[in-house]
C-alpha cells in the first residue's frame, strides 16, 4: 500500500484559531482526521506530521525518501524563504505535492514567491482545508500513473 508523508511547517498547528479569515476555521487536528480518512478511500496509508522548525522539516523530507512513496507539504511561511527545504525536496527522488490553505497569490507580494514550487510536482492553494484532500488525490494519481511516483 502507497505510503504518504503529510508534513506541515510553522504556526500549523494553531490552525483553527490562528487568522481564521485567511486561514478558515478548520483545527490541524480535524485536518488530519480528514486526512485520514480519505487515505482509507484511496487505499493509502498516511503519517501526519507539523513542525516549527526548519532542521526538523528538512530532516523529515530527507527521511522520507525512505519511508514513503511520496510527500504533501505545507511548508506555510518557510515557502517563502526556505532554500534548504527546496533543496531537500530536490534531492529526494518521490513526488512532493506543495498545498497551502490560502490562495498565495491573493495576498501580499512576498507570498507570492515559493521555493517550493521550483521542486513540487504540483501545488495547490486557495482551497483551505479541503486542499489538503485535493493535494492526496493529485499525489495518488501521479503514484498510480504509468511513470510511477520516482523521479
Ligand atoms: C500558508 C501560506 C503562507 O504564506 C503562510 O505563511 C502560512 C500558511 C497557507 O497554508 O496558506 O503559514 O502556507
Amino acid at each position: 500500500m502507497p505510503s504518504i508523508l503529510i508534513l506541515n511547517g510553522p504556526n500549523l498547528n494553531l490552525l483553527g484559531g490562528r487568522e481564521p479569515g485567511i486561514y478558515g476555521a478548520v483545527p490541524m487536528d480535524e485536518i488530519r482526521a480528514l486526512c485520514l480518512k480519505r487515505a482509507e478511500v484511496l487505499g493509502v496509508k498516511v503519517e501526519f506530521q507539523q513542525s516549527n522548525h526548519e532542521g526538523y522539516l528538512i530532516d523529515a523530507i530527507q527521511d522520507a525518501r525512505s519511508r514513503h512513496d511520496g510527500v504533501i507539504l505545507n511548508a506555510a511561511a518557510l515557502t517563502h524563504t526556505s532554500v534548504a527545504l527546496m533543496d531537500a525536496v530536490l534531492a529526494i527522488d518521490i513526488p512532493v505535492v506543495e498545498v497551502h490553505l490560502s490562495n498565495i497569490h491573493k495576498r501580499e507580494d512576498f507570498r507570492a514567491k515559493s521555493f517550493i514550487s521550483k521542486a513540487a510536482a504540483g501545488v495547490i492553494f486557495g482551497f483551505g482545508a479541503n486542499g489538503y484532500l485535493l493535494a492526496m488525490d493529485g499525489l495518488v494519481s501521479i503514484l498510480r500513473s504509468s511513470a510511477g511516483g520516482r523521479r
